[in-house]
């Protein structure tokens, strides 16, 4: 027995030692998510019409270095620049140009991942230009409303499949499609870990949720065919096959005890 409010040591054989190497990761985590909404934020608030997706890239470089992080896409795995810009019929992993100019009626996904103390956060937000058609607005919604019927269904000791589930389904009640072949992963003490994330998976299936674990909702919804193509001549950006646009929100979460936390948002 031990008296009330004597120090107790900690057994550093225990399994108490990884649990504490967890929780100060998440911590770091933590810290880093917030330097990634920062960046997104003032992505938000400089964001209009008639400027390039290369002014973006500039923002999201600048604002990370200001705020101690540094930049997770630049020479990720040859990508060239700081931030990965996806407009209309662009899926996702699209490169910041000059030459891409923002126009009134563009929506637009700007995905930001930032290395932090160490620690990897990422996330992405759509925006729309000006006056944006019905159609794009109603996509853009439905596609947050996806990742949101997903996050409903994360809980420890439930399935990832619950999850991806609940965001097909969603999907397609309002006649969209989701792409299959790109998914979410686990993040933060590396850009990209276990699991890989699907969004077409099945309730019970997949990968059991256990508190500690930290990973991506991000599924691309297309308003017409899944079916997508990468662009030869730069071996990163994403189309739609039909030309159709695509939406695709990014949220980081945490599977706890009682539930989920979200992180990144
Ligand atoms: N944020 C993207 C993701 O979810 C990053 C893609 S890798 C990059 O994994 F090099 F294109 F940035
Ligand atoms: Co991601």
């Amino acid at each position: 027995m031990i008296p009330a409010g004597a120090a107790v040591e900690i057994n550093t054989n225990s399994v108490m030692q990884p649990l504490m190497i967890r929780l100060e990761q998440i911590a770091g985590i933590k810290e880093s998510c917030k330097v990634n909404i920062a960046v997104l934020d003032y992505v938000g608030e400089n964001l209009k019409s008639g400027i390039s997706t290369e002014e973006i890239n500039k923002m999201v470089h600048e604002k990370t270095l200001q705020l101690g992080g540094i930049p997770a896409p630049l020479n990720y795995n040859g990508f060239p620049k700081s931030v990965c810009t996806s407009i209309n019929s662009q899926v996702c992993h699209g490169i910041p140009s000059e030459e891409d100019i923002l126009v009134e009626g563009d929506i637009i996904n700007v995905d930001v991942s930032t290395i932090y103390n160490g620690y990897f956060s990422d996330s992405s937000r759509m925006y729309m230009i000006g006056e944006v058609s019905e159609e794009k607005q109603k996509l853009v919604q439905v596609a947050k409303e996806c990742l949101e019927k997903g996050l409903e269904q994360v809980k420890p000791w439930g399935f990832l499949g619950d999850m991806g589930q609940a965001v097909n389904d969603h999907a397609k009640k309002n006649g969209y499609t989701i792409v299959r072949e790109i998914g979410g992963h686990g993040v933060g003490v590396e850009f990209h870990e276990e699991p890989w994330v699907s969004y077409v998976s099945r309730k019970g299936k997949e990968m059991l949720l256990v508190p500690g674990m930290i990973f991506t909702i991000e599924p691309m919804v297309n308003m017409g065919t899944n079916e997508i193509f990468i662009d030869e001549s730069d071996d990163w950006t994403v189309y739609t096959a039909d030309g159709a646009p695509s939406a695709q929100w990014e949220i980081m979460v945490l599977v706890t005890e009682e539930g989920y936390e979200v992180l990144c948002y």
